[in-house]
């Protein structure tokens, strides 16, 4: 019997396969581009679009590769030979593009996904430029709610049923399916228009083109005006990937980002959505100092600094940090504690989670916190300094009751009456960072420029200058100098670190 064959060629050249896979993935494993609708690494193959045609050399008719095993039959030994960009394929794909368009609005000056729509780029790429009919084009229901958070237009959908297929697959929860026939066949909640799965709007990131839309975003910006980053969601401790969007300052929308050892592709509608604090109109914008009237009023970050110094020396105390502080911070806020004589701790809030994605624990670097050897403040107690970000770690209790003189706030509405200075809180988004997540797993949150106000002096640095206000031999280490010390601490032996080995890969 002939040995099992183990390589496909593509384009001329051999590549390995392993059991099972299947065209279009080896293509994409190795950096070949095959267009693509219905298929989605993370969900069953329907082939329905038919766009991800190959030429396989001796058969007459292209064939779609997400369904073609890379495998020959049994009775075939010799590897497949495949051509992705033959004249046959690209008949194949044009004549698609045409049949998709014969019906599509074309309304992409008015839609959200122009930018990223895959539809529009392969238009550009494969669509012929022309329709053979000019027959009306049918008219199907559109701005249709699903749900309270996403919209449907039903001119724009291609019927690939990703959105169909997650609902039944991921959450398992079947509140979408197909309605209709022919041309009239569109997408209908099966539910009575609610999503049960509080992760319904990983749909809109599936959707190949424009028919679902997100109403927290919808047209709020084009999508080459926004600065993009990638991060960390901080609204639970999983440490879901996100990619932060944002534009002139303001925080626009977070979408998750591929990591296989953590969330994949998906994330939370409540982490998606967890961003508003951040564009409030009340942010502290600039270091405050209260002066002998009593107000709090803005000062040079030197002047502020030396304030600090004043009023911690005059009534030294703990450090409360928020949980979702980075691990620079907090190791940092910890050798101000210890540099005047006090501990340093952390707030974190506990809620609901499920054994998916959303965890009890919201503190997104409690972990850190923990590892870092900072006690968990359980209840309100006296702190000199106090480093607040999401309302819900820090509660207003805990910075009344605190009697805090430095506080680095990112609300006014979070500033207590006892802060001789306050120094801006950059979000999340702002600072750059390492957290741990809930399972041990460190990974890097890098600053959006395109949110916030801008020009913060980041935490870390105004923690060093703290620090040098109690020790006179203190020397400055910088972000980078503060992680080489956490490296070298007992708990943190044997970690690995982002960069060390690949802990996020990109997906299709
Ligand atoms: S709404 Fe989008 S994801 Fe759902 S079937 Fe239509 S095109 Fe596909
Ligand atoms: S991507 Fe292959 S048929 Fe749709």
């Amino acid at each position: 019997m002939a040995d099992k064959v183990s390589t496909i060629f593509i384009n001329g050249t051999e590549y390995p396969f392993k059991e099972g896979q299947t065209v279009i993935q080896v293509c994409h494993e190795n950096g070949i581009d095959v267009p693509h609708y219905c298929y989605h690494p993370g969900l069953s193959i329907a082939g329905n679009c038919r766009i991800c045609m190959v030429e396989v050399e001796g058969n007459p008719q292209p064939q779609i590769s997400c369904k073609m095993q890379c495998a020959p039959p049994p009775w075939v030994s010799e590897p497949l030979k495949i051509q992705t960009e033959s004249e046959v394929a690209e008949e194949g794909r044009s004549g698609v593009m045409e049949m998709l368009l014969v019906n599509h609005p074309l309304d992409c000056p008015i839609c959200d996904q122009a930018g990223e729509c895959h539809l529009q780029d392969y238009s550009y790429e494969h669509g012929g430029g022309k329709a053979s009919t000019s027959t009306a084009k049918t008219k199907l229901p559109k701005n249709v709610p699903f749900g309270e958070k996403i919209v449907y237009d039903a001119e724009r959908c291609i019927k690939c049923t990703l959105c169909v297929r997650f609902c039944q697959e991921v959450t398992e929860t079947n509140e979408l399916d197909l309605g209709g026939r022919g041309d009239e066949e569109i997408v209908i909640m099966t539910s009575k228009g609610e999503f049960e799965t509080p992760y319904a709007m990983n749909i809109i990131d599936i959707c190949p083109v424009g028919a679902l839309t997100s109403k927290d975003f919808r047209f709020k910006s084009r999508l080459w005006f926004m600065d993009f980053a990638p991060s960390i969601d901080t609204s639970s401790a999983k440490g879901v990937n996100i990619t932060t969007g944002g534009r002139e300052g303001e925080f626009l929308r977070i979408e998750p980002r591929y990591n296989p050892g953590v969330n994949q592709w998906w994330m939370s509608d409540e982490g998606r959505l967890g961003y508003k604090f951040v564009n409030s109109p009340t942010r502290v914008k600039a270091p405050l100092v209260r002066g002998e009237n009593g107000e709090l009023a803005e000062a040079l970050w030197h002047n502020a600094i030396d304030a600090a110094g004043t009023a911690l020396r005059a009534s030294p105390g703990d450090v409360l940090v928020d949980g979702g502080c980075t691990l620079e911070e907090m190791a940092l806020a910890q050798e101000l504690a210890s540099a005047m004589g006090a501990k340093a701790k952390f707030a974190a809030a506990t809620g609901e989670g499920d054994d998916w994605l959303i965890t009890e624990e919201k503190g997104a670097n409690a972990k850190g916190g923990e590892m870092l050897g900072l006690a968990r403040a359980k209840r309100a107690s006296a702190a000199a300094v106090l480093m607040i970000e999401r309302d819900e770690h820090v509660n207003a209790s805990m910075r009344e009751k605190a009697g805090a003189v430095v506080v680095f706030a990112l609300d006014m509405e979070q500033v207590p009456d006892s802060a001789q200075v306050v120094f801006p809180m950059p979000s999340w988004a702002e600072r750059e960072g390492l957290l741990v997540n809930i399972d041990g797993l460190v990974q890097a949150m890098e600053r959006n420029q395109g949110i916030g106000p801008g020009n913060l002096t980041p935490p870390v640095e105004l923690l060093e200058e703290l620090i040098g206000e109690f020790d006179d031999a203190y020397e400055w280490r910088g972000r980078e100098g503060v992680i080489e010390s956490i490296r070298a601490m007992k708990a943190f032996e044997g970690v690995p670190f982002p960069g060390d080995t690949a802990t996020a890969e990109v997906g299709a």
